[in-house]
């Protein structure tokens, strides 16, 4: 069997959605192909044909990602990939891997990034898991703060179309600390906000936070209705919820737990050090699980390492093994001094590792030490992964609060 992959036309990009949600087991309505079309790249927007049948499909956004020191580095946002249950297996996700990927080399992207259907699937392309991020279920009657929280500011219901430059500008300012966190403008903030799921059909509310007349926080929720015998337990479901300051935080999240008529609270997305743990009298009814979150690809070692800013100064060198994008293979000086340069080298290794753990460890999310216990990186130095985690350590856990 022949399979051509090559860029969709304009008029193909219906066909193409389509037989993206075939391969999820899904049909799209016409206004999930209209947001489609308002942020697809046709330039890199794969798909694999049989003969004129569309059989896979892959995709490229071109995002810009928060990384630690608090650059915004070029990163191919990797997305709509799919092969339809006809195609499965037969290697046509991975010859679009391989365009995807080579085109974002082409392009000067050091980072390419994903959200995962399931996790086994990208490691083998040298994505590694470089955020946990945690679900809630907390029951509202058991949300108590502890006593040192006193409310403040002031609650403003929106519309979220109204909101959308409210958020957007919250957003950028609560993102400034968060490796990992993707800039979002007006447009790629309703792309964010629009609901493929089973709970399309409910309304958005739109909460924001003020503190002396300027925006500080918001929450974006639904609300799913049950109401057994009578009795309301209903469901608040928060799609985001961000805030600049830590008061705002808290007010943001009592607003959201004291809504009328709802039993339980539940949120997925959020941070893997979520403040609320430690704002909850009671934080083991959080019920926080966390899970993989981000998955992030180094397309260009070098550039990806000198763009991040460092905990701490120091000399490494690394010693990376990368089948799927050899380009990045062999050893790297990485040297932090007043900026971070990083650089071919004939110097021996003090850590060896495959390109999937190097990138699960560039936003700070997981330590070195971790990967080492599981017997993914090789130390052959003495204080070597001391030295690797004091340097890419972060004070706040990578989060991307908004999928894509
Ligand atoms: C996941 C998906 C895109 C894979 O496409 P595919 O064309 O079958 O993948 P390939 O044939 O290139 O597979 C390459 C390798 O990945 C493995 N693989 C593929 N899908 C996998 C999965 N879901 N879990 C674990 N491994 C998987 C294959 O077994 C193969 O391994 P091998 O080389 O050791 O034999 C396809 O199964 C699909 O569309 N699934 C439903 C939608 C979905 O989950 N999309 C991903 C969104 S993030």
């Amino acid at each position: 069997m022949d399979v051509e992959i090559r860029t969709i036309a304009e008029h193909e990009l219906e066909a193409w959605a389509r037989a993206n949600e075939t391969a999820f087991g899904s049909e799209p309505d016409p206004d999930d192909i209209a947001r489609e079309r308002e942020v697809t790249e046709l330039d890199r927007a794969f798909a694999a044909l049989d003969g004129d049948e569309i059989v896979g499909t892959a995709a490229a956004y071109s995002l810009r990602m928060r990384v630690p020191g608090g650059a915004d580095v070029a990163t191919a946002g990797v997305t709509m990939v799919g092969v339809k249950p006809s195609h499965r297996r037969r290697g046509i996700n991975s010859a679009m891997m391989r365009r995807l990927l080579d085109q974002a080399r082409e392009r000067g992207e050091p980072l390419a990034a994903l959200f995962a259907s399931e996790a086994p699937i990208y490691g083998r392309f040298g994505f590694g898991m470089a955020t946990l991020h945690g679900s809630i279920d907390l029951e509202t009657m058991r949300s108590t703060f502890v006593p040192a929280y006193r409310p403040s500011g002031r609650i403003r219901l929106r519309s979220l179309e109204e909101a959308i430059p409210t958020l957007v500008e919250v957003y950028a300012r609560a993102r400034v600390e968060r490796a990992g966190a993707i800039e979002l403008d007006d447009r790629r903030m309703r792309y964010a906000l629009h609901d493929h799921g089973e709970d399309r059909r409910l309304p958005y509310f739109v909460a924001v936070h003020e503190t002396d007349g300027r925006a500080d926080g918001y929450v974006v929720y639904k609300v799913k209705h049950a109401w057994p015998k009578g009795i309301p337990s209903n469901e608040l479901m928060v799609y985001d919820l961000q805030a600049t300051t830590p008061q705002a935080y808290a007010d943001v999240w009592r607003f959201v737990l004291d809504v009328d008529l709802i039993q339980h609270v539940t949120a997925w997305h959020r941070p893997a050090d979520e403040p609320l743990l430690h704002l909850l009298a009671d934080p083991r009814r959080l019920r926080l699980t966390l899970r993989d979150g981000l998955w992030l690809r180094l397309v260009d070692v070098p550039a990806a390492l000198e763009a991040r800013g460092y905990a701490a100064p120091g000399r490494l060198v690394v010693e990376v093994r990368d089948a799927f994008c050899p380009w990045n293979e062999g050893r790297f000086a990485l040297e932090v001094g007043e900026v971070a340069r990083c650089v071919r080298t004939g110097d021996p290794p003090d850590l060896l590792l495959d390109v999937d753990a190097l990138a699960a460890a560039y936003l700070g999310g997981v330590r070195l030490h971790d990967l080492w216990r599981a017997g993914r990186v090789g130390a052959a130095v003495a204080g070597a992964l001391e030295l690797a985690d004091r340097m890419l350590a972060t004070d706040a856990a990578p989060w991307c609060p908004m999928a894509f």
